[in-house]
């Protein structure tokens, strides 16, 4: 059984679909729990399904490392064998990254290496691409320049907003953080094997 712990800042609808994948007693893997940068409104999915919770706020700390270092004791207190980024909106410290490598993944709402950083949906739409995507991918240092592990190409329509087109990345983000969650469980995908691209 594959411990996480996920990490949120926002509404944590993909976290939600991860929590309802693991109802499954069949899914190889438990979220232990949830934390954030944040009193995140995903923390109501926690208590919806009665997993401890953390938050970190960066607005505490005198810099990132030590904001770091502390999200880092924390995560450490529940001993998971991966941390799953899910709508984490914060850059960690290279020290933190070392530390967990690789067994560290991250959904990302576009077609990587196209679209990295913090508005991957946004910078699709302004670019009128008509295709982009959703991936998955290993944490290294970098902005989602990580190995990729699972990724998948979803249309951009005519009409679309920022939020109707996030809205269609996420159902796909969530199908494949659940695949890609589980090949790593059943060890089809072996984290240690993945060095960087
Ligand atoms: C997801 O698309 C994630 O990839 C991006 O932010 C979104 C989080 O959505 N970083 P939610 O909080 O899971 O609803």
């Amino acid at each position: 059984m594959l411990k996480l712990v996920v990490l949120i800042s926002g509404g944590g609808s993909n976290l939600r679909a991860l929590l309802e994948a693991a109802r499954d007693t069949e899914y190889p893997a438990r979220v232990v729990a949830i934390g954030a940068d944040r009193e995140a409104d995903g923390f109501e999915h926690a208590e919806a399904f009665g997993i401890p919770t953390f938050s970190v706020p960066f607005g505490g700390f005198a810099d990132r490392e030590s904001w770091g270092a502390e999200m880092l004791a924390q995560i450490r207190q529940w001993q998971p064998d991966l941390v799953v980024l899910s709508g984490f909106m914060r850059l960690f410290p290279a020290s933190v990254v070392d530390a967990l490598a690789p067994h560290m993944i991250n959904t990302h709402p576009a077609y990587l290496p196209e679209f990295p950083g913090a508005h991957g949906v946004r910078d699709a739409l302004r670019a009128g691409v008509e295709q982009t995507g959703a991936s998955v991918i290993v944490v290294d240092s970098g902005v989602d320049s990580g190995p990729i592990l699972a990724q998948e190409r979803i249309p951009v329509l005519p009409g679309d907003s920022e939020a109707s087109l996030h809205d269609r990345v996420k159902v796909v983000e969530r199908r494949l953080l659940i695949q890609t969650i589980l090949d790593i469980a059943t060890g089809r995908i072996d984290l240690t094997e993945k060095s960087p691209a």
